[in-house]
């Protein structure tokens, strides 16, 4: 890697990133915490769409404070349509940590940055160069990219050791009167011109002179990046099991995927309509009608769901609330039934206020708010 390239590059950049910066709402009060906040929110999803969470979370929790005393369904409620929920959960430790450390402000260096839980050495570097102005780097994807492009650099960008090289790098040439300009200026350069996937606008580049994989006609090959292992695929067949008012949700196990959220019924497999309704049966409920939905997929970092679903409209007055799994209305656990968590028949208007239902549920949970009973669903009527 011709890091040579990296020396030159700092004006051009600067000047460019002053003319064409977005207007952000964290760029324009970075105070330690929105950036922390931000930098969390955009590891995950694109800078259009954070916007929207981005207020409404600050709006609702606007300092560290406010964060550290959150009760934790309201936060997972915030954060919900985001994904990646031990994220926020992770930052509401560091929030109590830095309460009870910090006197309630986020430190000042890289390093007690980096020891905080879920601050890695991008967010550090982050938070460190755009809110306290210190001269580290912060190199996330779009910063890899661009460095390799710029330098040529044929190593694996998935790599620890390649990305600990390249902040190694980026430290010794970093301006230090404006050092999170610089370290903006390059994700804003990966985020907006050199993209991904073979369609970098080298014209509207202002390092293009200075660009060994421009000048070389490269830039398709660049960065090079291992490919991930394929995402497990697992079937699972969802239920909306509803009466007029009321809906069953449940809580995940406190550990694993989408650990402590709530979630419309589902078990492994894509069940037949027969087998729902033996399923809703067996949770104590009298099915009265079912309605076939439609598939859908929600792909996580390491797995996709293929979703089949059914619309199950019960008997208001359940049946057997002795059944295994099941507990009306009861926010507590109702005895011992294995690893799963009884299931709350609770009214819909509250599942939309006080459970938070991760995204991977959508297309399903989006029955919830649905009057029940209108002829457009061709139900099928259940025999008893
Ligand atoms: N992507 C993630 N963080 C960013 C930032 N601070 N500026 C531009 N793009 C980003």
């Amino acid at each position: 890697m011709d890091t040579g390239n990296l020396t030159g590059i700092t004006d051009l950049l600067l000047a460019w990133f002053d003319k064409k910066a977005r207007v952000l709402p964290w760029r324009e009060h970075p105070s330690p915490y929105y950036v922390w906040v931000s930098e969390i929110m955009l590891q995950q999803t694109r800078v259009e769409a954070v916007k929207p969470f981005f207020a409404r979370f600050t709006a609702a929790l606007p300092d560290v404070a406010a964060l550290a005393a959150c009760p934790e369904e309201r936060l997972l409620k915030l954060w919900e349509g985001l994904g990646y929920y031990n994220r926020v959960r992770n930052m509401q430790k560091a929030a109590r940590l830095v309460m009870r450390e910090y006197g309630g402000e986020l430190p000042r260096t890289y390093e007690e940055l980096r020891k905080l839980p879920g601050i890695g050495s991008y967010t550090a570097g982050a938070i460190a160069s755009i809110a306290y102005g210190k001269a580290v780097p912060a190199v996330d994807g779009n910063v890899l990219r661009v460095i390799s492009r710029i330098c040529g650099n044929e190593e694996d960008i998935a790599k620890q050791s390649v990305r600990a090289r390249f902040e190694e790098e980026l430290r010794g040439v970093m301006p230090q009167d404006r050092p999170g300009a610089y370290n903006q200026a390059l994700m804003e350069l990966g985020a907006t011109v050199c993209l991904p996937n073979g369609a970098p606008d080298c014209e509207a580049c202002p390092v293009r002179e200075l660009c060994y994989a421009k000048r070389t006609g490269r830039q398709m090959e660049l960065p090079v990046k291992a490919a991930k292992k394929a995402r497990r695929i697992e079937e699972r067949t969802v239920l909306v099991i509803r009466d007029d008012k009321r809906a069953a949700v449940r809580r995940r196990p406190e550990k694993g995927l989408l650990a402590g959220m709530y979630e419309l019924p589902n078990c492994d497999g894509h069940l037949t309509q027969d087998e729902a309704l033996k399923l809703v049966k067996d949770y104590g409920f009298s099915p009265i009608r079912i309605l076939p939905l439609s598939p859908a997929k929600h792909i996580f970092s390491h797995i996709e769901w293929r979703m089949i679903g059914y619309l199950v409209l019960v008997e208001e007055k359940c049946a057997r609330q002795t059944a295994p799994g099941f507990s009306v209305r009861s926010e507590e656990a109702s005895g011992d039934h294995g690893d799963a968590a009884p299931l709350l028949f609770v009214e819909t208007v509250r599942t939309e206020r006080e459970y938070p239902i991760p995204a991977a549920f959508a297309a399903y949970a989006k029955y919830l708010s649905i009057r029940l009973g209108q002829e457009k669903y061709s139900y099928k009527e259940i025999e008893s």
